[in-house]
């Protein structure tokens, strides 16, 4: 048996043990949806999923009425920045930036970078509320990055980031930030929906659709095709989400499957419904022109290939 597997398998038994303990916690009391959220305020664009989830749009949400539920209650958002090779040259600089102005102003917030190299840093310079960590990256699973940065990620939920925040993002730093990416965005578990394939017409979205794969998701089937490059929600389920991923690549090695990131994630949204999703005015594409049921664009992120 090689020893990443070996090493696999251990993250996986502790993340199940983790998730256990994690049950007998208390839950955080949820504002009720109505006292904030309004879905005929944007029309033309889903705002409601089949199971009643929000979609997140401007418009929709009173942020004065969330200010006042989540400003009493003292919290610590996390957002993880996955930033290597080019990505940390090229972007890094100008999403902490763009990210200490727009993201979770007024909030306690702990930036977590991820980075390969940390000769790659640059000057980051976080406003008053906010403290950057810099993760380190152990193993060189360069031909699977996503693999070795959800590794990495689950040991650092386990390790601290549990106890440091009440809610946690994760996006590759190869965007900026437009507009406030604010608390309207926070929830058990929260779903981006894709910039690209929202606005398509068509029933052919890219999901995995090899039978013998655990990120399969069969023709005529689906709900939304989920943007890889941003996830959040509790720690709790950021820790479930990266085991059943890692479960699933386990499965698939065995089979001689290989499926992406982003069909995996796709996958589990589409078994674990997301309690909220996004517009995708919070992750749009640049080379992307807007169309009229995009108001406001909060963040924009630059294609790169390699995510
Ligand atoms: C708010 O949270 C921070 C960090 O978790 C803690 O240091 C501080 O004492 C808390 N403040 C109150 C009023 O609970
Ligand atoms: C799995 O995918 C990665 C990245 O897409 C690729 O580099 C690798 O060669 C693939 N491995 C197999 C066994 O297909």
């Amino acid at each position: 048996m090689n020893c990443k597997r070996r090493m696999l398998l251990l993250i996986s038994c502790v993340l199940y043990f983790m998730l256990l303990e994690y049950h007998f916690r208390d839950e955080v009391e949820e504002l009720r949806l109505s006292d904030w959220f309004n879905p005929r305020k944007h029309p033309d664009v889903v705002t409601t999923t089949g199971w009643l989830a929000p979609v997140i749009w401007e418009g929709t949400f009173n942020r004065q009425v969330l200010e006042e539920y989540y400003g009493r209650q003292n919290l610590t958002i996390g957002l993880a920045v996955l930033a290597t090779g080019r990505i940390a040259d090229q972007y890094l600089e100008l999403f902490i930036q763009s990210a200490s102005k727009h993201f979770m102003t007024g909030y306690r917030v702990i930036f977590y970078i991820m980075v390969d190299a940390f000769h790659r840093l640059p000057n980051l310079e976080p406003g008053p509320l906010q403290t950057i960590q810099v993760l380190d990256i152990r193993g060189h699973d360069a031909d699977d990055l996503h693999l070795m940065l959800m590794k990495n990620l689950a040991v650092h939920i386990v390790g601290h980031i549990q106890d440091e925040v009440d809610f946690l993002f994760s996006m590759t730093a190869n965007r900026v930030f437009q507009n406030d990416f604010g608390v309207e965005t926070l929830g058990t578990s929260v779903a981006q929906l894709h910039a690209w394939w929202y606005f398509k017409n068509t029933e052919n979205l890219p999901y995995e659709r090899r039978p013998g794969s655990t990120a399969c998701i069969p023709l005529g089937q689906g709900d939304f095709y989920y943007d890889g490059t941003v996830i959040g929600g509790t720690p709790l389920e950021i820790l479930n989400f990266i085991k059943e991923y890692l479960d699933g690549i386990i499965r698939d090695k065995e089979n001689g499957l290989n499926s992406t990131y982003e069909s995996h994630l796709n996958k589990y949204f589409f078994i674990h419904k997301p309690t909220k999703l996004l517009s995708p005015e919070y992750s749009w594409d640049t080379v992307l022109w807007p169309p009229a049921q995009v108001w406001l664009v909060k963040a924009a992120r630059c294609s790169e290939r390699a995510f």
